[in-house]
């Protein structure tokens, strides 16, 4: 199976369940991030990440209900140790860092916060809240936080219901040469 069928596999699957605390399924979370990656004019890799991020969410058990949450899933890990496997680090570590980016922008940018959904704000608590100084500066010192961030942002904005996109399939060509530029 190829690596665009294994993920198609996975969304078929798990991805028409609802994206958590949101009025979108987790497929069309994933279509309208990367349809706002590419509206931006973003690289293919970065385009695939933000297709991609919640990856973790469709192949690990969560609970649909995130009230039932006691902890953070900790998706960003798993999803991008899976995709470790697949791809290349320009698409796996804007993935590995979605999360974290939504911590650093709670830290430095005063609007952030503000516009965040319910859903995102009490996530937010389980994932250890705003960062402090010292995790801004790591967190810059990483090699794709600047694309960890944009993929945040259009994370962010990808939960509008009945928002138009092109289908999964239209994303198999990119998917493939991506996997085959990992080699
Ligand atoms: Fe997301």
């Amino acid at each position: 199976m190829s690596v665009a069928q294994e993920i198609f596999a996975i969304y078929a699957r798990r991805g028409a369940g609802a994206y958590f605390g949101e009025s979108v399924s987790m497929t069309e979370h994933g279509l309208q991030a990367a349809h706002f990656a590419a509206a931006d004019g973003a690289a293919p890799a970065l385009i695939a990440a933000a297709l991609l991020h919640d990856v973790g969410h469709l192949i690990a058990d969560v609970p649909a209900d995130i009230a039932d949450w006691h902890r953070d899933a900790r998706h960003e890990r798993s999803g991008a140790r899976w995709l470790a496997e697949r791809f290349a680090p320009d698409v796996t570590e804007p993935v590995r860092l979605h999360v974290p980016a939504k911590r650093y922008l709670c830290a430095t940018d005063p609007g952030y916060l503000a516009q965040l959904s319910p859903a995102s704000v009490l996530t937010l608590r389980l994932q250890g809240g705003a960062m402090t100084a010292a995790e801004i500066a790591r967190f810059e010192a990483e090699p794709f936080h600047r694309e960890a961030v944009r993929v945040r942002l259009w994370d962010d904005r990808g939960k509008v219901p009945g928002l138009a996109t092109r289908p999964l399939e239209d994303y198999r060509g990119l998917l493939e040469e991506l996997a085959a530029a990992r080699g």
